[in-house]
């Protein structure tokens, strides 16, 4: 039997293109199918003069619970035809440039890259029950997703170093009065009250949309190159490191890790 695919699309009269994560049962965790599908799928959007605005959500309540860490320390990669290191690198590049609005309804888990994804849409509407967090200090890791310049921008360096640092969990509430997400709905609202904002967004020329994007991000593309680079460089560093294999392991075998142990005096 094969299986459903990782994102499904739906593209309605108004120009607005549904983008559902489709992995249900790991929460829309990202293994290398769903980052391929996204990223194509964004190529097409922009390729489509029907797609004005896209709307990203998850599937079953929950938009993203982040990289698959099942695949995470799955060693050396072959090399891929679009020069890319990685799946998540190719969609790193593609959500980072989009050029027509990107707008994500985000309920339930948005934890790694599905919190970071978020960060990188141009409007943010969340569900009640969200369940945010940028668990990098957890495992072990750096931000990705030039998130680390991000979300200083939406919510300044002091409140965005306290979220990277802690790992803490943000709920709806605190991510709407904080600035990462614009409004929040009740979850049986959420994807409705997102498509109207949607379909409002869709209504005015691609032309002036795509410009407006560039207006908006033309102060901010230094900062994401200088954060993409020193999160690359970080990511290589650290992925694989002791303390990163002890998260995952820990994550998998469903216990808490154990840091103290790489504190030892030599
Ligand atoms: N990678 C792989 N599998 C994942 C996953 C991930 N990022 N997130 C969740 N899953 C899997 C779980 O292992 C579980 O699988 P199982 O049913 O086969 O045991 C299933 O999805 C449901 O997750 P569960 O942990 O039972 O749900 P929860 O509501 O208790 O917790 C999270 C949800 C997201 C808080 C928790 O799963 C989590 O912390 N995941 C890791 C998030 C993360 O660190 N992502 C990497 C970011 S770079």
């Amino acid at each position: 039997m094969s299986e459903e695919p990782r994102v499904l699309t739906s593209l309605d009269d108004e120009g607005v293109l549904l983008v559902t994560l489709n992995r249900p049962k790991k929460k829309n965790a990202f293994d290398d199918a769903q980052w391929d599908g996204l990223a194509s799928t964004l190529h097409e959007a922009q390729r489509d003069p029907r797609v004005a605005v896209v709307l990203l959500t998850g599937a079953g309540g929950n938009f993203s619970s982040g990289v698959d860490l099942a695949s995470f320390a799955g060693g050396a990669r072959p090399a891929r035809a679009d020069g890319f290191a990685s799946a998540f690198h190719a969609c790193e590049a593609a959500v980072l440039g989009f050029e027509k609005p990107m707008l994500a309804a985000v309920a339930g888990v948005a934890v790694g890259g599905g919190c970071t994804i978020a960060i990188a849409c141009d409007v943010v509407y969340v569900g009640e029950s969200l369940r945010m967090r940028l668990p990098f200090a957890n495992l072990g890791l750096v931000p990705e997703i030039a998130s680390s310049y991000m979300l200083q921008a939406a919510i300044g360096r002091q409140r965005a170093a306290e979220l990277m640092l802690t790992a803490e969990w943000i709920d709806a509430a605190r991510a709407v009065e904080m600035g990462l997400a614009a409004r929040r709905y009740p979850d049986a609202e959420l994807l409705e009250a997102a498509l109207a904002k949607a379909r409002e967004i869709a209504q005015w020329p691609i032309s002036a949309l795509v410009g407006i994007k560039r207006t908006l991000h033309v102060a901010h593309r230094a900062g994401i190159a200088a954060a993409l680079a020193a999160e690359d460089a970080g990511m290589r560093t650290l992925a694989g490191s002791p303390e990163n294999i002890e998260a995952v392991t820990a994550f998998m075998q469903k216990r808490p890790p154990d840091f103290k142990q790489f504190r030892k005096p030599r």
